[in-house]
């Protein structure tokens, strides 16, 4: 399972590929704007900082103004993918993009249909987004699951990219169903490192170290 970080903090980004695990980055308004940075200015910095696809999402609605939008986007490095939103507007958008050979990552997808018609078009990424299904009592593995099935029956090329993850639960739960990449917040990467048997086996390891003779 490739690993991208989902975050537009280029510290966060800086320190995490210092582990050779990261694969892509994806980034969001929301995200961009914790940042309090211009978008084109961090996006740059990620292009710089990881070999991967770096997704830049556009905030038109309105399906010749995302393309337009893409266009611009798409200049800045050639690593950067498309993220559009799930509507009507943004499918148009999406298989014009996918015409022009512009990376398409389709992003706000909660149903496995919304999913199928992502596959249709070729875009290179869908991202369900499982913990925004977990807030409102759905289970959002399901929808991973249903989208693998699906993209497997019919052969799809698109690599489905979990989102909104919360734990490293989801990314366990991604991996066991074969899902391509999960795109994680930086302190869920970190937590994916820790397990408090490790931290104690090492203490014992370097406490009896110690206890070995030098010569
Ligand atoms: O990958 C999408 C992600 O940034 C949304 O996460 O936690 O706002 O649902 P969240």
């Amino acid at each position: 399972m490739k690993i991208f970080l989902d975050t537009a903090h280029v510290e966060e980004i800086r320190e995490a590929v210092t582990y050779g695990l990261v694969d892509g980055v994806t980034t969001n308004p929301s995200l961009v704007a914790k940042t309090g940075r211009k978008y084109v200015d961090v996006l740059k910095e990620i292009c710089a900082l990881v070999d991967g696809p770096i997704s830049a999402e556009v905030i038109s609605v309105e399906s010749g103004k995302m393309v337009e939008e893409a266009k611009k986007l798409a200049e800045i490095h050639p690593n950067i993918t498309i993220k559009i939103i799930m509507t009507e507007e943004g499918i148009k958008a999406a298989s014009e993009l996918v015409k022009l050979n512009i990376p398409v990552n389709m992003t706000l997808v909660f149903s496995p249909l919304q999913a199928l018609l992502c596959g249709k078009i070729g875009v290179d990424f869908v991202s369900p987004f499982v913990g925004r299904l977990d807030d409102i009592s759905n289970t959002g593995l399901n929808l991973v699951e249903d989208i693998m099935n699906i993209y497997g029956n019919y052969g799809f090329d698109t690599e489905v990219i979990v989102a909104s993850v919360r734990h490293p639960i989801h990314v366990l739960e991604a991996a066991q169903i074969g899902a391509h990449i999960s795109t994680l917040p930086h302190k869920v990467f970190k937590q994916m490192f820790q397990h408090p048997l490790t931290d104690i086996g090492v203490k014992k390891f370097l406490e009896d170290a110690a206890k070995i003779p030098k010569s």
